[in-house]
């Protein structure tokens, strides 16, 4: 940060640029009416004064047209301010579809960060620039908010939910993270900053931290321990390409398998039932925490889109497996036993 007088934070993302000059269009929006409104009643104020104690001005209503154009004016103006808001706030929620998944944990005072190669850190975020990153944040206890400025992005943490968000850093440089939403006695202190570097120094930092155990494998790991294959692909839904797919569910309404329903599926298993199965699971909210179940997560998102990192001849039997973008792959994940990954996900023959 440098001494001189900024009436703006750095301009350091892809969104930016595009919330500032809607934030620029409301200032002057808000500042031009209310000039307009102030100068007519000083302007009336004087012009319509009491000359004499019995003045009785005559009542006056407006013109209709004149009804008509001010409604008009000002539904237009802000219908152009809700449509513009909304259209920057949908980009700001759909994350691109080749971001960094990066995971956050948030707890008093502090914010936990884990890279998807499985780099840990604390109140600090390295990435490298121009690359789109994706936050998958989720609080141990009370609400926090993950504010940079330098990005103009800011999202609120919460406990017992997933919330997301992306951003591509356009700038190499450091920024000031903060916590946004007041969180008790160090909320102040709950700051950090985020190291946007060149792709190289990207990997060298990447390398020089070490590194115990991806989110990946300690998913797998805890997927292995909790004996989730037991039933998973038995008598219980597989896992298997579930990942950004539309779930039926036996209330007969669909769910879009995201990062959320998966944790929720986890810690409170009741909540959404697939369809065709009973209420068996158990929940295991009191034997993971917040970090397991994201690795976990990262863990069964993984299913059915490994099969397309394998050569040869998992592209050709299973062409639809990985989920583009969000949109469901329309095959059904049972898959012939070539294009499983080895030894990880061995697939019951039969039902689902
Ligand atoms: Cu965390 Cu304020």
């Amino acid at each position: 940060m440098n001494t001189k007088f900024r009436l703006l934070p750095d301009s350091a993302s892809n969104f930016a640029g595009d919330v500032d000059k809607l934030t620029l269009f409301l200032t002057v929006v808000s500042v031009i009416i209310t000039l307009v409104v102030c100068g007519l009643i000083a302007f009336f104020a004087i012009k319509y004064r009491r000359r004499h104690v019995d003045d009785m001005p005559p009542r006056e209503e407006p013109g209709r047209w004149t009804e008509i154009l001010w409604s008009a004016v000002l539904f237009v103006l802000l219908m152009v301010m809700f449509f513009w808001g909304a259209e920057i706030y949908m980009r700001m929620k759909r994350p691109a579809p080749n971001a960094t998944e990066i995971n956050v944990t948030a707890k008093r005072w502090m914010w936990k960060i884990q890279h998807p190669s499985g780099q840990r850190e604390i109140n600090e975020l390295h990435i490298p620039v121009g690359q789109p990153v994706k936050l998958t944040m989720i609080s141990e206890d009370v609400i926090h908010s993950f504010s940079v400025p330098a990005f103009r992005i800011k999202q609120d943490v919460i406990p017992g939910s997933y919330s997301t968000q992306w951003f591509t850093p356009t700038k190499v440089g450091e920024y000031h993270l903060f916590c946004q939403e007041y969180c008790g006695t160090l909320h102040s202190d709950m700051i950090g900053r985020v190291v946007v570097m060149e792709e190289k120094d990207y990997q060298a930092w990447l390398a020089g931290v070490s590194v115990n155990v991806t989110p990946v494998e300690e998913g797998a790991k805890l997927f292995a321990t909790y004996g989730c294959l037991t039933c998973h692909g038995q008598n219980a839904p597989s896992l298997a390409g579930l990942f950004g797919r539309q779930q039926k569910l036996d209330d007969g309404s669909t769910v879009l398998a995201d990062e959320e329903y998966l944790r929720e599926s986890i810690i409170n298993p009741a909540a959404k039932v697939v369809a065709g199965y009973g209420r068996l699971m158990p929940s295991f909210r009191a034997q993971l925490s917040d970090e397991q179940v994201s690795a976990l997560v990262s863990y069964i998102k993984t299913l059915g889109a490994a099969k397309s990192d394998e050569p040869g001849q998992a592209n050709s039997a299973a062409p639809a497996t990985q989920p583009v973008n969000g949109v469901p792959p329309n095959s059904v994940p049972n898959l012939p036993p070539a294009a499983q990954p080895p030894g990880v996900w061995p697939q019951p023959s039969g039902e689902n």
